[in-house]
């Protein structure tokens, strides 16, 4: 504890904190921006590395995962770098074994099937500290190497999401077997929630103790639950690691960092999303306008982050420059990050990417000044 805190100490200071004025809801010169999956396949030097590295050893190797999550920080003007790594890497720590296979997606080899299953294949005596310890040194070293350029944000999958992959196995349109075990198997689900709730509360401690300034939570499938089966299996965990993170760097006498939920497609939900104690609350691409002027009017204090259609990013110059001044005077500038509203895929054009991010600075900088 007593190196990781002279380690901290030793960070370089830090030159871009808009973000992080966003988050207090503190006024900036310009709307920071970032975008998920900003590290990644659209870009050819990631698919020049991935061609010597497999995506797991990637994630595994601290010098990898540096040289990844600096990439698009070269090529363009972010406002925050976020480490690269993966939401599975949480079954994996517990024993699980996960593979990305090209073109696919993530497999598990052996999914939970019934909840006998998890006594065999998940290994509750492991902990994040240990079985996670790359992640942990792969931040640090991030920080370094980032010489304050901009905060780096640590982040992790939800409990509800890491289950429904812990069950499906794959990635899965309905999400039908994991949501299966919701109606059946209803004690045995929240036993698990709880124990993966507890897990990821000590994952994103250690990747703050390790040097991450900003965390964002991932429940990437909401889409596929109600508004009563989101409130009973997923909400209840969110808001316990809310506050368990809360607490930990509390109890650890470490700064707060401000935590980012993600709930992608909880549009039924963004009431429960917004008083829920997280600092800021991202949209997916779907929410309409109308949805966030009265999330604007209902909750000034939270600040959204979100969500122009990554798809936009096909469309021309001139009409991605439109859509950007909407989603701006739509979110205002105030208590605001830029994102697109789901991850950025592999074929999205470099040269669009760059003109995203420019044109949010430009034209947020003249909202602020006039
Ligand atoms: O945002 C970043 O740049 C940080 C890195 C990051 C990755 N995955 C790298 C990655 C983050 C934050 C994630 C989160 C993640 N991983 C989520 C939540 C976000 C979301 O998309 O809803 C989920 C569901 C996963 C699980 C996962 N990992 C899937 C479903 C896939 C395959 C689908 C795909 O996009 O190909 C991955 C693989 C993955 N994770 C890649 C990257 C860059 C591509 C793999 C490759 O290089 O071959």
């Amino acid at each position: 504890n007593s190196t990781i805190r002279q380690l901290q100490k030793e960070f370089p200071p830090i030159k871009n904190n808009l973000i992080l004025r966003a988050c207090r809801g503190e006024p900036v010169e310009h709307v920071p921006i970032w975008i998920m999956r900003q590290a990644g396949r659209y870009l050819p030097e990631y698919l020049s590395l991935r061609s010597q590295h497999s995506f797991f050893d990637v994630c595994r190797t601290p010098a990898l995962v540096c040289e990844v999550t600096l990439q698009p920080l070269r090529r363009f003007d972010l406002d925050a770098a976020i480490i690269f790594s993966d939401i599975l890497v949480v079954p994996q720590a517990l024993g699980m074994q996960v593979d990305m296979i090209a073109k696919e997606g993530p497999r598990f080899a052996h999914p939970l099937n019934v909840p006998a299953d998890i006594k065999i294949r998940v290994d509750r005596t492991k902990q994040a500290s240990v079985e996670l310890k790359y992640v942990y040194d792969a931040i640090t070293l991030t920080r370094h190497a980032l010489n304050g350029q901009c905060p780096l944000i640590g982040f992790s999958g939800a409990p509800w999401t890491l289950m429904s992959y812990m069950v499906e196995g794959k990635g899965s349109e309905t999400h039908s077997k994991a949501k299966k075990w919701l109606y059946t198997y209803i004690e045995e689900s929240h036993d698990l929630l709880q124990f993966l709730t507890h897990f990821v509360i000590d994952h994103l401690i250690e990747q703050v103790c390790a040097g991450a300034q900003l965390l964002q939570l991932f429940e990437s499938h909401c889409g596929c639950l109600n508004h009563d089966l989101f409130v009973r299996f997923s909400l209840p965990y969110l808001r316990q690691i809310a506050k368990g993170v809360r607490d930990g760097l509390t109890r650890r006498q470490i700064p707060y960092v401000p935590i980012i939920i993600f709930a992608k497609d909880a549009h039924y939900a963004l009431d429960e999303l917004c008083s829920s104690s997280f600092d800021v609350v991202g949209l997916d691409w779907s929410v309409t306008r109308k949805q966030i002027r009265t999330l604007r009017e209902k909750y000034p204090t939270v600040t959204l982050q979100g969500n122009l259609d990554p798809c936009a990013l096909y469309a021309s110059q001139d009409d991605l420059e439109k859509m950007i001044k909407q989603m701006l005077e739509i979110f205002g500038t105030k208590s605001y990050i830029a994102n697109l509203g789901h991850g950025i895929y592999p074929d999205a054009n470099v040269d669009n990417v760059k003109h995203f991010i420019d044109t949010v600075h430009r034209i947020s900088k003249d909202m602020i000044k006039s």
